[in-house]
């Protein structure tokens, strides 16, 4: 159990930016600018930092008519996020030839099931995952194929080799041991052995704070800046939700009952968290705001105050 905890922490600690193309037009607004300005203050890029300030020229919207403009962009990538599954990590998707060559040997086994072998990667994985999802207890699944061995190739009725097997825990790389080498269909027959072992498992993020309930992420979109509700935005040191939840109880921010926690991505080479806070509580549909100008959003989690 210890085990696992360590290779989550491990394991989330490796954040992967998703840095999107920049599709929009908009130029930053002066409140974005300022904390573009900040992001990069905090990492000293004078040459993006002249370029942002250039842009401050823009008016501030803060009318309801200016939030109304950029709904059409914001409801295409909602329904992008929408359609999208995004709570499984990859730990390993098959294709590593060491990794690939094991079936995972971990703490908290489940159950498998054997799926098919003639469908796409893609829809075997859904497939698996879809089997994780209806399973009580269900963290992780390994996806792999077993070569020779009789049950699968004889006696089941899938006739098919690729086994989904699930576990209660997250898993390490290091866990992915077992190489097979049995001699299943008799003394002197090949030994059993494993391809295409791929691992997911689910994200369960950052703890949420005393407080607060998650609303949802992680997403590459946040509440927008513009919204009615906005009050305020901050930097923080490291990507924890409990120093927004600090921030958003302050004496500063005595309506603040919403917090966005997410990584401000410049340009995909300076990155900071930042905490954007709301006096109204938001839910996904909410999270309009992905990528503007230089500024691209990820990581995006939201939290309402539950107390
Ligand atoms: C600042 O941003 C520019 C433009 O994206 C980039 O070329 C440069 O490497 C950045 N410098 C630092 C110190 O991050
Ligand atoms: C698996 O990962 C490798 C390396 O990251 C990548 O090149 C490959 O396209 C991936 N394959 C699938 C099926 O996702
Ligand atoms: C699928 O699994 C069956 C049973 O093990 C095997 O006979 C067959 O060759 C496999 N097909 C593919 C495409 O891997
Ligand atoms: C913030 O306020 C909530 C509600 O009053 C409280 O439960 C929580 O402990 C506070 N968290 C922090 C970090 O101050
Ligand atoms: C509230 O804001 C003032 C002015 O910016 C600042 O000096 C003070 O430290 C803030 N208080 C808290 C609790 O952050």
């Amino acid at each position: 159990m210890k085990l696992s905890l360590l290779c989550l922490g491990l394991v989330a600690a490796v954040c992967s930016l998703s840095a999107k193309a920049d599709t929009s037009t908009r130029a930053l607004s002066s409140v974005e600018a300022a904390l573009v300005a900040a992001v990069l203050n905090l990492q000293s890029n004078t040459t993006l930092l002249a370029t942002a300030a250039s842009t401050t020229s823009a008016s501030t919207p803060t009318s309801a008519s200016s939030t109304a403009s950029l709904s059409r962009r914001e409801r295409y990538n909602l329904g992008n996020i929408l359609a999208k599954r995004s709570d499984y990590v990859t730990l390993t998707n098959g294709t590593n030839p060491i990794d690939g060559s094991a079936a995972l040997k971990a703490p908290g086994y489940l159950t498998y099931k054997v799926i098919s072998n003639t469908t796409t990667y893609s829809a075997a994985k859904a497939a698996c995952l879809n089997y994780c999802d209806s399973t009580k207890g269900c963290i992780a699944a390994n996806m792999y194929q077993e070569i020779n061995n009789p049950l699968l190739d004889l006696v089941f009725s899938e006739k098919s080799n690729r086994k989904c097997a699930l576990f209660s825990t997250v898993p390490c790389l290091s866990g992915l041991t077992n190489r097979g080498g049995q001699r299943l269909y008799g003394n002197n027959s090949p030994a059993n052995y494993i391809i295409n072992s791929a691992v997911f498992y689910k994200d369960n993020g950052p703890a949420t704070p005393p407080g607060y309930a998650a609303s949802y992420g992680p997403s590459t979109e946040a509440v927008s800046l513009f919204d009615s509700s906005f009050l305020d935005w901050q930097l923080v040191p490291s990507y924890d939700p409990a120093l927004c939840a600090n921030i958003c109880n302050d004496s500063n921010h005595t309506s603040c009952v919403f917090f966005d926690i997410w990584t401000a991505d410049i340009q995909s080479r300076n990155t900071a968290t930042v905490c954007t806070l709301y006096s109204a509580a938001k839910t996904a549909s909410d999270a309009t705001m992905s990528n503007v100008d230089v500024l691209i959003v990820t990581n995006s989690r939201g939290y309402s105050r539950s107390t």
